[in-house]
């Protein structure tokens, strides 16, 4: 018998970093799921699937120390895709005069160059052939994006551009990389007036990667497998 593939999702506490998980594993796969501090639903959803969950504490993305001990307790392992969905808004209303720097800061730190950093820090444990996802956004298309959630939108254009110079790097890449956006989506960061449940945009989102599997070379592409702008 064929062995099941694995999975390491990175933000897996809540919301579509959760789901993700939740989705993988009724789908059959083997999930690491990575959390940074304490998550009930996920240990909910390990009592149910205990031999296909396994939970990585205490991983900060933005801390490179702790991406490094991700790294150590992963050797040996071969994933089959790595996602990387971490992510965080903040002054999602506001503009350069009106935010704090710091927001600012964190996004980019969190959003565009932690995601980045732990990609190439773990890429030597994802099988030559395998898929590294990151959440990017729709917002994160400078050509589409006329004014909307302006800071984060472009830690997360930050993102994109990172990843472009990533595969620039590589010549001889083999994997598929993707930047997915997985629509407008009601968890804590979409907000309630979101146009898009969970159940909407995670099942299509796991479709989309396992389509791109094997196909190498980056896109940044939504929920339906169409390719956005940068
Ligand atoms: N919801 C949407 O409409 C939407 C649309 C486009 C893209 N996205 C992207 O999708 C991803 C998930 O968003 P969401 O809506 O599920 O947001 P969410 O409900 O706020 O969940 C964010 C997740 O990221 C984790 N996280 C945040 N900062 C982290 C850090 N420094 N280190 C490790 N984990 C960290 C959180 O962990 P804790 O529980 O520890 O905080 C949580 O698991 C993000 O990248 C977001 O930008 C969301």
């Amino acid at each position: 018998m064929a062995e099941k593939p694995t999975v390491l999702v990175v933000g897996a506490s809540r919301g579509l970093g959760f789901a993700l998980a939740e989705e993988y594993v009724r789908r059959d796969w083997n999930v690491i799921a990575t959390v940074r501090g304490s998550s009930t639903q996920l240990d909910e959803l390990k009592s149910r699937y205990r031999d296909n969950i396994e939970i990585e504490r205490g991983i900060e993305v933005a801390d490179a120390q702790s991406v490094r001990t991700l790294r150590e307790r992963l050797s040996g392992r071969t994933l089959d895709v790595l996602f990387v969905n971490a992510g965080i808004a903040r002054s999602i209303e506001k503009t350069p005069s009106t935010a704090t720097e710091r927001d600012f800061l964190d996004m980019m730190l969190v959003n565009a160059f932690s995601p980045v950093r732990l990609i190439e820090m773990l890429e030597d444990v994802v099988a030559v052939d395998g898929t590294i996802a990151v959440m990017s956004s729709e917002l994160g298309s400078i050509a589409n994006n006329n004014g909307f959630w302006d800071l984060y939108s472009s830690s997360k254009s930050a993102l994109n551009m990172l990843m472009k110079c990533y595969l620039g790097h590589r010549p001889d890449n083999r994997r598929a990389l993707l930047l997915v956006a997985p629509g407008w989506v009601r968890t804590e960061m979409g907000g309630t007036d979101a146009m898009f449940s969970v159940d909407e945009s995670i099942p299509l989102v796991v479709d989309v990667v396992t389509r791109n599997q094997g196909k190498m070379g980056l896109r940044f592409i939504d929920r339906f497998d169409e390719v956005l702008p940068w």
